[in-house]
């Protein structure tokens, strides 16, 4: 949202979907069905092979102890519930509402040799019980909530009191590196798209877009207070473009 010092955000308006659409569901999940087939590659490519690394700075910031159950949302293709698996946690569960994905995580987890049950399931409407897990995480996922502020009380709710919330997103940059920012993910991205997924580049339009919309680290650190979080800190990442934030369920 911009306030009156910040010029309203310009966007593509060429996207898949329109980021300002508050009933998106629906055609966000088609247009993630439309690129699960070639989600990785993409996302290899568009991160110059960083984005891995930063999946593992998100489960180090979410300070895994002894038996902990973790459950990942937006889980994709599993590279961040996978990522979980690998370094400690005990029991990760994975959710996402768009099936071709997956069906992508389920192979990749039999592949890893990894035990990861998968549900679909919308972030806003989590088929679980309160309190259930110490630590849920979301990679690149809150940005295309519907409603990022129920999206934020859902995932509080089936959190444990103590338990951790960690959160990987773009985030809008700012002054040179922002121009650069905006520049690469407005062109270079959605032409990448073009190239590697055919008649699948509007998703990448929708990609440059959600990020302008979305709220700066700091406004979603204030977001997470209000909607039940303590100690909440961020790490960006990237020269500013993208952030982890952790934040601990109100006990
Ligand atoms: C950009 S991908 C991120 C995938 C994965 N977490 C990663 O790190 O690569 C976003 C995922 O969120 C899912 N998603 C978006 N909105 C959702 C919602 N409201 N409920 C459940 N899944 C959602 C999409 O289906 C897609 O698989």
């Amino acid at each position: 949202m911009a306030t009156a010092t910040e010029p309203e955000p310009k966007l593509r308006g060429d996207s898949a979907v329109d980021p300002k659409d508050a009933s998106r569901g629906p055609k966000v999940r088609a247009m993630f069905a439309g690129i699960a087939r070639r989600y990785d590659l993409l996302n290899r490519i568009i991160s110059g092979g960083r984005d891995q690394a930063w999946r593992r700075r998100t489960v180090k910031m979410a300070q895994l102890k002894g038996t902990e159950g973790v459950l990942d949302v937006c889980c994709g293709t599993g590279d961040l519930a996978l990522m979980f698996a690998r370094h400690g946690a005990s029991r990760v569960v994975a959710s996402d509402f768009t099936p071709e994905m997956l069906v992508l995580a389920a192979a990749k987890a039999a592949k890893a040799g990894v035990k990861l049950p998968l549900l679909a399931a919308d972030a806003l409407n989590l088929p679980f019980a309160d309190a259930g897990f110490d630590v849920v995480s979301v990679g690149y996922g809150v940005r295309n909530f519907q409603d990022i502020d129920a999206g934020l009380r859902e995932l509080a709710r089936v959190l444990k009191p103590g338990g951790r919330l960690a959160i990987l997103e773009c985030t809008p940059a700012r002054g040179l590196i922002g121009r650069f920012a905006n520049w690469y993910i407005n062109r270079m991205v959605p032409w990448l798209g073009n190239k590697l997924t055919g008649s699948n580049d509007r998703a990448y339009s929708y990609l440059a877009d959600s990020i302008q919309l979305f709220p700066d680290a700091e406004a979603l650190k204030q977001r997470l207070q209000q909607a039940g979080f303590t100690d909440v800190r961020y790490r960006k990442l990237n020269l500013g473009t993208m952030a982890v934030h952790v934040g601990t369920r109100k006990v």
